[in-house]
């Protein structure tokens, strides 16, 4: 097995190195400055993908040996346990820096760091599978399963119900939670069957979700209560959406008139950032619109039930746009610049998006001012930034 130099970091939080025919290798498990034994698992024609099995020069305070007992049993939940929280965020800044950079042209692009949130036991919404009664979540870089009683990441209104529920013959079962108001609801696939949780929660089968029955928990933030039913999306951390909150008012706070918020889900920004201002909300999951109308009773949001890509855009001078993974791309872009703002928040998850969209928005007169990162996800490679962007 070759032993690789790692010189970087890229997205995934996999360290780069090359191999002595001169093809790049991105090894994960590996950090910067470390000399590393591979086992090279993907050969491509130009790069190869492996893992580190041996350390020979741990990176000095940033290594450590993970918290979690379940990453030794091959548990991928987390990828980025093997390093301290500090060389964590500044991994995630690195790779949005270059992101910004290589992808989107950007010079000399300032990427800060977002205030820190806590490290562990902050997920309010888990995924797992269910394996012989036991949950169970995905090992890393495969599909087997490895299971689990206990989530060091997870919220311990999850983590009881990992210990404490029978999930009997149910094959996969979302666990969300209020951290705020201790509301907690299991979706359960494919149905509730012989599956039993503690009496407070409130317990629903993919079956009746997918027929009349409605099922939802609130959640408080900046201060608004917020309905989330099963199938709407919402951050994954109450702490962590107060900043988003908060850095997104820093961005477009000072212009006054009214919002677009685009990709708006139950009306997180709508009902914070924007109140007091006529908002458009854009969303197209059917679940999520009818959250953010009774989320946004009372309040001057329009809520318009469609894709991005087939609204007709208005004028507004403040848009905050927070896409799904894939980032806004050439059409999101075009509506955006539409609206004629002047001012741009964008909540990005995905770096090589952010990355893209940067470059795409420059080219349609925005100007990108700062980044900043939202450590939302610690110990996993998951990255949330939230930049500005300026008229030209
Ligand atoms: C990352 S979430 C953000 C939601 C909300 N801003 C929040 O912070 O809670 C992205 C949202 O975009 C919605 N979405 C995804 N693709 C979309 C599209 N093409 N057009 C409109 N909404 C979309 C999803 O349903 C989801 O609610």
């Amino acid at each position: 097995m070759p032993d690789v130099d790692i010189t970087s970091v890229t997205v995934g939080a996999a360290g780069v190195g090359r191999l002595d025919d001169g093809r790049v290798v991105f090894v994960s498990g590996a950090l910067p400055g470390e000399r590393v034994e591979v086992e090279v698992t993907e050969h491509k024609e130009r790069f190869a993908r492996g893992v580190a099995v041996g350390v020979y020069e741990p990176v000095a305070l940033g290594r450590r040996a993970e918290p979690c007992p379940f990453v030794a049993e091959g548990c991928g939940g987390c990828d980025l346990q093997h390093a301290h929280e500090d060389l964590q965020v500044e991994l995630k800044r690195r790779i949005v820096l270059e992101s910004l950079e290589r992808l989107g042209r950007c010079v000399d692009p300032v990427v800060e760091h977002g205030p820190a949130l806590a490290p562990l036991g902050y997920r309010t919404h888990l995924r797992v599978r269910i394996v012989e009664g036991k949950p169970a979540l995905r090992a890393r870089g495969s599909h087997d399963l490895v299971p689990i009683d206990a989530c060091l990441t997870a919220h311990p209104l999850v983590d009881e119900l990992l210990a404490e529920a029978h999930f009997a013959d149910a094959a996969e079962v979302t666990l969300r939670v209020g951290a705020r108001t201790g509301e907690r609801l299991a979706l359960v696939g494919p149905r509730v069957g012989n599956a039993t949780f503690p009496a407070d929660v409130e317990v629903v089968g993919f079956d009746q979700i997918a027929g009349a029955r409605r099922a939802w928990f609130h959640e408080e933030v900046a201060g608004e209560r917020f309905r989330i039913s099963a199938r709407s999306f919402f951050q994954t951390r109450p702490d962590g959406a107060d900043v988003l909150v908060a850095e997104v008012d820093d961005v477009v706070g000072e212009v006054a008139g009214s919002m677009v918020d685009l990709y708006g889900g139950v009306g997180l920004f709508a009902a914070t950032v924007g109140k007091g201002r006529d908002v458009i909300l854009v969303e197209q999951n059917r679940s999520s619109v009818a959250d953010a109308k009774a989320n946004l009773d009372g309040s001057r949001a329009r809520i318009v039930r469609a894709r991005v890509e087939d609204w007709k855009p208005s004028r507004a001078p403040v848009v905050v746009a927070d896409p799904a993974r894939a980032g806004l791309g050439k059409t999101g872009v075009a509506k955006v610049a539409a609206t004629e703002a002047e001012r741009v928040a964008l909540v990005s998850c995905d770096p090589g998006s952010l990355g893209r969209d940067a470059g795409l928005l420059a080219a349609a007169g925005y100007d990108l001012v700062r980044s900043r990162l939202v450590d939302l996800f610690p110990q996993t490679s998951h990255i949330e930034v939230v930049s500005r962007f300026d008229r030209r």
